[in-house]
């Protein structure tokens, strides 16, 4: 639990507002975040005055407390994970709950990499839990005018296993109308995976809700990030993206390069180019050996536990 962080006006000012900020926005972008808890001031670096985002989760049901004055941020709440007998509709009510107090919830996401293991931020959950989990906590949300996006499988060839598998069980009963993708990996394979998520399910646009060229050296990372920004908002049906380095470089663990952060919290040249500004030559740096295993699930893990906190 943890008391909403309100900021004082001052801190948005527009006296603030960096000159370097595009006035021309991608409205795909977002942002994939969980509120720092060492470094709680790095949440406003995302809702400065003329960001690019426009959207954003946590991993969690709630909105984040820092981004609550952010409206032009829309808040996109996700089922993290299921639980084996649970009967309950805690996500649903939590969701309506935000709609009947006049939050613009246009989507939901389901599950965090329900085919992936724990130890690398899996939720690990099988695909006939993860269909009823959905068929009682999901699909009402539908009644609502509420999209609903497939569950967020790893870019593993598993994951398109696992989504055949969840979408039998569903029997039909599992209206899915975006289809989340998670890539670590070049370009070249990021498009073929792509195109093959298009090809299995093209009745769905395309969310890449995380991705990066992990552990590459800054110059090819800078490249990977250059390319897929602007092959995502040529293709018309990749209607969302957020890429996944909204950290400091020395805690990253899909490697210091491809942070938005670096180790002092200032914007590395990703993170200035992702909010629609110019390079900022801050050079991301790792962290002491040991220090830096933050992975993305256990990342959901405890932004479901930071996020629980009365909206206002
Ligand atoms: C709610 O969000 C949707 C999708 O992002 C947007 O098209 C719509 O204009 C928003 N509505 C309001 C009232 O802000
Ligand atoms: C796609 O949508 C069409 C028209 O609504 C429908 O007939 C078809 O079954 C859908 N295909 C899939 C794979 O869901
Ligand atoms: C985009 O999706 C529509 C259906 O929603 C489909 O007809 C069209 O072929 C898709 N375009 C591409 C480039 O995949
Ligand atoms: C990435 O794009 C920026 C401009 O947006 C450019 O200055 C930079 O040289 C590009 N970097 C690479 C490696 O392509």
């Amino acid at each position: 639990m943890r008391q909403s962080l309100l900021f004082p006006a001052a801190v948005v000012a527009p006296l603030l507002l960096p000159s370097t900020l595009a006035a021309d926005p991608s409205n795909k972008r977002g942002l994939v975040y969980v509120p720092s808890q060492e470094h709680p001031t790095d949440d406003n670096i995302w809702v400065r005055p003329g960001s690019d985002l426009s959207w954003y989760y946590n991993y969690g049901a709630s909105p984040s407390a820092a981004f609550l004055q952010h409206p032009e941020m829309e808040f996109v709440p996700m089922l993290w994970g299921a639980k084996d007998g649970d009967t309950g509709t805690e996500f649903y009510d939590t969701v309506k709950g935000l709609i009947d107090s006049g939050k613009n919830i246009s989507y939901v996401l389901a599950f965090n990499e329900p085919d992936g293991d724990p130890s690398t931020g899996g939720s690990q959950i099988p695909a006939d839990l993860a269909a009823s989990t959905w068929i009682r906590e999901i699909e009402p949300l539908k009644k609502l005018g509420v999209k609903l996006c497939a569950p967020a499988v790893t870019g593993s060839p598993n994951g398109f296993v696992w989504l055949q598998n969840f979408f039998t069980e569903c029997a039909g009963r599992c209206s899915a109308t975006c289809m989340p993708v998670h890539w670590y990996g070049n370009f070249e394979g990021l498009t073929s995976h792509i195109g093959q998520k298009m090809a299995a399910y093209p009745n769905c646009t395309i969310w890449v809700t995380e991705y990066a060229d992990a552990n590459n050296d800054l110059q090819s990372t800078q490249r990977f990030y250059n390319q897929s920004a602007e092959w995502f908002d040529r293709m018309e049906n990749i209607t969302h993206y957020s890429y996944f380095g909204s950290f400091r470089s020395d805690v990253s663990n899909v490697g210091p390069n491809a942070a938005m952060l670096d180790s002092k919290g200032q914007l590395t040249d990703i993170g200035s180019w992702y909010l629609g500004g110019d390079a900022t030559g801050n050079i991301p740096t790792a962290g002491a050996a040991g220090k830096s295993v933050v992975a993305s699930g256990l990342l959901g893990l405890l932004a479901v536990v930071l996020s629980v906190w009365t909206v206002l």
